[in-house]
């Protein structure tokens, strides 16, 4: 069974839309995070002429979506792994050419959380691992038992802005002398017992930004976002359209930063020259992030943090 409702998909269509995407010639695009093929079948079904190549580093999610998408066999191929690592082999001379238009649903999906079974939820007991490429990197226990107090609090901080950072990274340190944290339910009770009384009973449970960082930390993702921007762009052919989505405020400053940067204008050669001219290599095609509508918000409630932003490669 699907669990995972994909995100801002009506808002994804009227940003990406490239014209090729409704004529007879047809369009190519990557789904850099297949997740369990939501917007992939979204855009599958609506326009006939659309290729896609469906990609995800989680071995386990890519067969729920292969056996999902199974009806535009011919139409979708998969790549299991890194985005980054496809996107940079992709050259002029494709089969289906350069993609016109490019995906990015950043984060996990709500199977990781309710059937995941590797400790992204605090729900049930689960062993702490948390990658979503399960053969590449350090698992969360393995973070919790190796990095220094001070490691511990700045991932805290910096992942998360977790703001008892400090006061969770000392209890941790101080539970791990006792006996290694390996499951989800050891490391909620740390966190419960490590926070303000008054945080303990407030709508977002003490350890849900702990979980956050943990998370964030086993996947690279906020040190790999700029990389796999950048990867994304350049494999865009030119009048394509790259649309992120992200989660959290910092991801969504990354995504900002790096939009704007392309939109505003670079000086190309000639540094210093009157004459030089100023290349602009993209158009930001929304001004401000764009956010789940009310009823969205309503029927699919974990697209509350929902953010969109898309850009025209010149
Ligand atoms: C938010 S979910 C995508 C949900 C999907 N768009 C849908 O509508 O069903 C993100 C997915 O991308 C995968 N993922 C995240 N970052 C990735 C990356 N850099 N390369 C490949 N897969 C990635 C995760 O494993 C997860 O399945």
């Amino acid at each position: 069974m699907i669990v995972h409702t994909p995100v801002l998909p009506e808002e994804l269509i009227r940003f990406l839309a490239t014209e090729s995407l409704s004529s007879q010639a047809g369009e190519y695009m990557v789904d850099c995070t297949l997740g369990e093929g939501g917007h992939s079948a979204v855009f599958l079904s609506r326009f006939p002429n659309l290729r896609v190549t469906g990609i995800d580093a989680d071995k386990e999610i890519i067969k729920v979506a292969r056996e999902r998408l199974k009806e535009f066999d011919g139409r979708i191929e998969f790549y299991r792994g890194w985005a980054q690592d496809f996107l940079r082999g992709l050259g002029a001379g494709e089969a289906h050419g350069l993609p016109g238009i490019i995906l990015l649903d950043l984060g996990v999906s709500l199977y990781h959380y309710r059937k995941g079974d590797r400790g992204f939820s605090f729900r049930g007991v689960e062993t702490l691992d948390m990658r979503i490429d399960t053969e590449s990197g350090r698992s969360a226990a393995e973070i919790l038992s190796h990095y220094s107090e001070a490691d511990l609090a700045d991932m805290f901080f910096f992942n998360a802005e977790e703001r008892y950072s400090r006061r969770i990274a000392r209890a941790i340190v101080e539970a791990r002398r006792q006996a290694a944290i390996t499951d989800t339910c050891a490391l909620e009770r740390i966190v419960w017992d490590a926070v303000p009384a008054y945080c303990r009973h407030r709508r977002l449970h003490p350890a849900t930004k702990v979980f956050q960082a943990l998370r964030v930390e086993a996947n690279g993702e906020l040190e790999k976002l700029p990389g796999l921007l950048e990867t994304a762009f350049s494999a865009l052919r030119p009048g394509g359209r790259l649309g992120v989505i992200t989660f959290n405020s910092l991801e969504d400053r990354i995504v900002k930063n790096f939009f704007r940067a392309r939109a505003g204008g670079s000086a190309a050669g000639f540094r210093g020259s009157s004459e030089t001219p100023i290349v602009k290599e993209a158009l930001l095609l929304t001004a401000k992030p764009v956010t789940p509508s009310r009823e969205e918000l309503i029927s699919n409630p974990p697209s509350r943090s929902a953010k969109l932003r898309a850009l025209l490669k010149l």
